[in-house]
């Protein structure tokens, strides 16, 4: 292990149930470098909620004792329990090993988004996403591409998809996900090169390379087909006001869209944007800050899960 005192950077974890990490996010947020959380394959707190791990980077060593008073405070608000907490330095080898490739397995609803470190575990009854994300964004680890991926897998609980368009579709988590859950032919488009040469990849290394295709460059008001009944697009909220029209326009009669990349805070502008193209709000997930909202077609305003 490094010398503590010369050691630049600390993880701090700890599994809480999946109700509290925003509570958690909040309260260690403005400390830490990056605040990650995770669901863990199969573990249930005692009343079966999902349980998680909480993870943060502290840039100097961590004052143990301080944390605890925080994490109980929090625990107290809740009335939860929370697991026991470790600190550990992050030594230059923790620190490659704490790159996406050696991340553990993030289960997701019906799928587990994995490294290629963990090719040939088996995971009886899931959907295996490998992913390589490389410079790419979406290892399945970030509660936007988690939301999204609830948001499908429950709409495809309901009902089949023809054909999909996946916008900013970065390592091409979403687009093979959609894919290999219900053979269904994907359009995903990426403006960053380098994102859509590690979304090929993948699509290759998941053997979905017929059913998917990357195509580099934005969203054009001419490229590919007229409409696709599932539409998803995780970018942020300024792009997604702005293809407000096109998106629309481009959804099928029956079609859902699932958006994400905002905040809470961000939401009703967001569905406002929407509205105004006749959409209408039809489900919401929320992870930590972070919702994925699905929309279709009418005026009709209800609202129900994803
Ligand atoms: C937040 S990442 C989402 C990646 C992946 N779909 C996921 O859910 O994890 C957003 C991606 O959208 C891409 N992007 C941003 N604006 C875009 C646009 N106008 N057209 C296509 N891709 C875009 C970015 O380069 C980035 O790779």
């Amino acid at each position: 292990m490094n010398d503590p005192a010369s050691t630049l950077l600390w993880r701090v974890a700890f599994d809480v149930p999946e109700r509290a990490i925003a509570a958690y996010e909040a309260a260690f947020g403005p400390f830490a470098l990056t605040v990650t959380s995770y669901s863990l394959e199969g573990d249930r707190w005692t009343r079966g909620e999902a349980r998680w791990r909480l993870e943060f980077l502290v840039p100097t060593m961590p004052d143990l004792a301080a944390i605890e008073r925080t994490i109980a405070a929090v625990a107290d608000q809740l009335g939860i329990s929370v697991g026991d907490v470790a600190v550990a330095p992050l030594t230059e080898q923790d620190w490659v090993a704490a790159g996406l490739a050696q991340q553990p397995a993030t289960h997701i609803s019906r799928f587990v988004v994995r490294g290629p470190h963990e090719r040939g575990v088996a995971h009886p009854g899931k959907i295996a996403i490998e992913i390589e994300a490389g410079l790419a964004f979406g290892t399945g680890r970030h509660e936007t591409t988690s939301g999204c991926l609830s948001a499908i897998a429950r709409l495809y609980r309901r009902r089949r998809f023809r054909h999909a368009l996946d916008l900013g579709t970065g390592s091409g988590v979403l687009a093979i996900a959609i894919a290999r859950l219900g053979r269904t032919p994907v359009t995903a488009v990426e403006i960053d090169p380098v994102a859509v040469r590690v979304a090929r990849a993948n699509v290759r290394a998941n053997g979905v390379t017929s059913l998917v295709a990357v195509a580099g460059g934005g969203f054009a008001p001419a490229r590919g087909r007229r409409a696709y009944d599932l539409i998803v697009a995780n970018i942020l909220l300024t792009p997604l006001r702005r293809m407000a029209h096109r998106l629309a326009e481009r959804l099928a009669p029956d079609g859902r869209l699932i958006l994400a990349g905002i905040l809470v805070d961000e939401e009703a502008a967001l569905i406002a944007a929407y509205r105004a193209q006749g959409l209408a709000l039809d489900g919401r997930i929320q992870r930590g800050a972070w919702p994925t909202l699905v929309f279709r077609r009418g005026s009709r305003g209800g609202r129900r899960a994803a």
